[in-house]
């Protein structure tokens, strides 16, 4: 069987950049409160009506994925799209991204709805399709705008001060297409992925759906309706994230035969910073091993990793071989994790 691996990597964020100090004069928070519970210094809005979206800063990510693998638009098999904010309530980003690209080339596109573990699952659906066969290209994307729908007031605090907005993107192919993948270990190793649907209301946005339609919130006309913002139950998340992240990073490198020490980089999802140190901690990796913007960017959910990876990417922080882990952990709640032989 095929193995597959990233062949370019690419983000995009708006030049809009929100200070805690920004968000102070909005609601009752502080820069000092902010930065010693999440490490967040400033995170990335869109101006609305500037003509940033999440299906456009998408598509700018996989243009800089697109020419760092040396691929054009034409030649991608397939599209994954993970966000959790798409432009419309239907269709999903996805085919936004395949008429921005290419609007003739009709290729399918697959939208995925897993939050901040949205790339990871997105990027095991990709390695399954290569693995089989099926494409040899494909276009991986996470993007979201947050900003758009967040309570800026007090209110709403706990969660606004996290979210910015932001895209990353990765093109994914066969590994050693001339080779034998099998004796060059290139790629992705595996990929590991959890659900428990229990605790989906603990981090969640209630409406629009089909149990509180749009009519019933104008009908209501309810001040107190805070169905249709982001709800979190903080520090129930932040207990079972510690725990999860842990469990699933070392459930990649037990299927690997792989010790912490092995990894040349992890990279987290950028939930929170403390979150990451405790996860550093609990793994027994090096600073050096783990890479962390979220003091740059907040929570930026399914684009969090591949931002990261792009950065990190730039920074020529990864060579050749180099063991790459991927973790995430959110809303649903779901996690997952990737092994990646670099
Ligand atoms: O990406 C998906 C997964 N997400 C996560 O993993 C996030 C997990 N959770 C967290 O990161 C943290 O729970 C938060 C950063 C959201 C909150 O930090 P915390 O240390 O758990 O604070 P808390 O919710 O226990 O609140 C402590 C106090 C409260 O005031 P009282 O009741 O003690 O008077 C809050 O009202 O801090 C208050 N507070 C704030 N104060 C200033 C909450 N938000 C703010 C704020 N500014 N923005």
């Amino acid at each position: 069987m095929k193995r597959s691996k990233i062949l370019g990597v690419g983000h995009f964020v708006p030049d809009h950049v929100v200070t805690n100090h920004d968000l102070s004069q909005l609601m009752e928070t502080s820069h000092e409160w902010v930065v010693e519970r999440t490490g967040i210094e400033e995170r990335r809005h869109i101006v609305p009506g500037g003509g940033d979206t999440t299906a456009t800063m998408g598509y700018k990510a996989s243009l800089m994925a697109l020419k760092n693998a040396g691929i054009r638009a034409e030649n991608i098999d397939f599209i994954i799209f993970a966000t959790l904010s798409p432009d419309y309530y239907f269709p999903g980003s996805g085919v936004q991204l395949q008429e921005m690209l290419s609007p003739d080339h009709t290729i399918g596109a697959l939208d995925i709805r897993n939050q901040c573990s949205g790339f990871v699952y997105a990027l095991s659906v990709a390695d399954q399709f290569i693995r089989t066969g099926m494409y040899r290209r494909i276009l991986v994307v996470g993007s979201e705008v947050h900003s758009a729908g967040l309570d800026m007031t007090t209110r709403g605090r706990n969660v606004s001060v996290i979210f910015g907005d932001g895209a990353g993107a990765v093109v994914v192919g066969v590994a050693e297409e001339n080779g034998d993948a099998s004796t060059d270990g290139n790629g992705i190793l595996s990929t590991h992925l959890h659900s428990e649907g229990r605790h989906a209301r603990e981090l969640a946005v209630i409406s629009p759906s089909t149990q509180h339609w749009i009519s019933h919130i104008l009908n209501e006309n309810n001040p107190d309706d805070e169905s249709y913002y982001p709800y979190m139950n903080g520090n129930f998340v932040f207990k079972h994230a510690i725990t999860r992240f842990s469990e699933v990073i070392k459930e990649a490198l037990e299927a690997n035969g792989i010790q912490a020490g092995d990894l040349k980089l992890m990279i987290p999802h950028q939930a929170n910073l403390r979150i990451s140190q405790y996860i550093q901690q609990k793994i027994g990796l090096r600073d050096d091993q783990v890479y962390n913007n979220i003091m740059r960017y907040g929570n930026t959910t399914a684009a969090s990793i591949p931002i990261a990876l792009s950065e990190a990417v730039a920074e020529g922080r990864l060579q050749r071989g180099d063991l790459l882990m991927l973790a995430a952990f959110g809303s649903g709640f779901t996690w997952a994790s990737a092994l990646i032989r670099w």
